[in-house]
């Protein structure tokens, strides 16, 4: 057992228990599901300015790109069927999240998070044997798959195991990996990018992440939530009081009991979430993940080497540079791990996004100076620098901002009993405008030129004014008194009827925390 004695609060309620070494060694393991998510992330890009991948696979492209040196920086790299292979993956993980959520309900967390990881597996396996265009493909879509199912199972997974205090912190943990596999990817490709059979090599590690995933599952116990969900409710107390690290816990079982009874007589989640009481967080779920990817971000994730090709560093120059955003994307992370509990998410929100726009359109006029329309042109080494110092400051900002907030916020806003349906919205929308980033980019930066900077910042001062105004602190709020906060709100406050608030919680409403803008 390790950490010091903590209450869980769930309802108000508060509930006996520690941090023991049984849930944080469950939760490190089910996070490697983020790690896999995120060294798919980075691995593409590097692969795709990697010479020998581009000859053996993308012929014409590799032509246009090495033999024309008089062809525009802009589209150098624009093929339909190169922007595929990146975003395929995607597609196939939004299809797969709604066969995950009926999965995750009826076989439990566990079998999701081994379905994610053996079809990684295979898939990781299929990418670094490929022989043609097509085993690419197929080995992106498996591995899309297996995000899908992961990315469905294991928040819910973090959630369910996690003290309700520490939470947030768990959940942002999850992000953490993430950006730890698109680091670990960023220099797997750095030292790669040097053999000719490095793609490979790059591709066939996926395997690793899901290895140890998909063993991990096998070992790992599943949720006291969905245990007592599907009926074995003595083993349901016994990995509680594991969790837990005390036999104290008749008070928590009682009330997951109750709940899981509650959530029961719902006839359809999907119907409930239509309800007027469920406008406000649908809404705030359906816009923050398709926000979360109009930032731009997976334009630098996907392809910094080749945007940095593009504005003309040499090879070694545009991966360097992919692994120092990397880097950076990773301590930011932490950064917001660590005050997002204390200054609160709308701070790290309406900061973040004033940064990214004043570094997003920093970039468009130094690379719109540099390149012009014609985008014919050289940066010199200290005006690089001073690209890639913006782009910096730009990755930062969305760590500790959007990053983990896209993924939190919808977390935290919806009433238990729809919860599970508004991560299926959370993550479709996400993964489908991942898929079209990913899919037009490369066309976008051909025919929009530097004006893609300045039209990605218009979106984060968009989303900006839309976080200023229609989002309220979720920051120390208990999940059940959300609606509080809804009715208190400005705009929300129509959509919730008095009949919605139950009694216990209408005294509450006068208190600070449930105060919004
Ligand atoms: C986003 C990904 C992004 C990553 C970057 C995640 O929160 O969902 O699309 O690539 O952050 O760290």
């Amino acid at each position: 057992m390790a950490g010091g004695s903590i209450l869980t609060q769930v309802g108000g309620k508060e509930y006996p228990g520690s941090f023991t070494l049984f849930v944080a060694m469950a939760c490190l393991v089910a996070s490697s599901g983020g790690l896999i998510f995120g060294y798919d992330i980075g691995i593409s890009g590097g692969v795709t300015s990697m010479d020998s991948f581009l000859s053996k696979f993308f012929p014409s492209v590799y032509r246009k790109a090495k033999e024309d040196v008089s062809t525009n920086q802009y589209c150098k790299f624009d093929s339909q069927l190169l922007t595929l292979f990146t975003s395929s993956l995607y597609l196939a993980a939004l299809a797969s999240s709604f066969v995950a959520s009926s999965l995750t309900r009826t076989s439990g967390r566990k079998w999701s998070m081994f379905m994610g990881g053996i079809t990684f597996l295979i898939g990781a396996v299929i990418n670094g044997l490929a022989i043609n265009v097509f085993m690419l493909i197929l080995g992106r879509i498996l591995l899309g798959v297996g995000v899908g199912f992961a990315n469905q199972s294991v928040p819910l997974y973090l959630s369910e195991m996690a003290p309700a205090k520490l939470r947030g912190m768990l959940n942002i943990g999850f992000q953490l990996m993430i950006t730890i596999g698109i680091l670990a990817a960023n220099l797997i490709n750095f030292v790669m990018s040097k053999y000719d059979w490095g793609w490979r090599v790059s591709l066939g590690l996926a395997g690793v992440p899901a290895f140890i995933i998909t063993i991990g599952s096998l070992c790992l116990p599943d949720t006291p939530n969905s245990l007592i969900e599907r009926g074995h409710a003595e083993q349901a107390k016994e990995i509680l009081s594991k969790v837990r690290g005390t036999k104290d816990i008749q008070d928590e079982f009682n009330d997951l009991t109750t709940a899981s009874e509650d959530s029961k007589l719902i006839k359809s989640q999907w119907k409930d979430m239509l309800e007027p009481r469920c406008r406000p967080p649908l809404v705030v779920t359906i816009l923050v993940p398709f926000f979360q990817q109009l930032t731009g971000i997976n334009v630098i994730m996907f392809y910094a080497p080749v945007l940095f090709k593009t504005i003309g560093f040499g090879d070694d120059a545009s991966l360097m540079s992919a692994v120092i955003t990397g880097v950076i994307n990773v301590l930011a992370t932490v950064v917001s791990i660590i005050v997002v509990d204390k200054y609160g998410r709308r701070v790290l929100f309406l900061e973040g996004g004033v940064q990214m726009l004043i570094c997003q359109v920093a970039v468009g006029v130094l690379i719109g100076h540099a390149f012009g329309t014609s985008g014919v042109g050289e940066l010199s080494k200290s005006y690089s620098m001073i690209v890639v110092g913006c782009i910096c400051a730009y990755v930062a900002a969305f760590a500790w901002s959007w990053g983990p907030l896209g993924w939190l916020v919808p977390s935290e806003i919806f009433p238990l009993e729809i919860r599970s349906a508004g991560q299926t919205v959370n993550v479709a929308v996400n993964m489908f405008f991942t898929f079209i980033i990913g899919q037009v980019f490369l066309t976008m930066l051909c025919h929009m030129k530097f004006g893609l900077f300045f039209f990605f910042g218009g979106w984060v001062l968009i989303m900006t004014i839309f976080i200023f105004f229609f989002v309220p602190e979720t920051k120390n709020v208990p999940i059940e008194e959300m609606i509080l906060v809804w009715k208190n709100h400005w705009f929300w406050g129509k959509y919730i009827s008095e009949s919605d608030i139950h009694v216990e919680n209408v005294e509450m409403i006068k208190k600070p925390h449930v105060k919004t803008p």
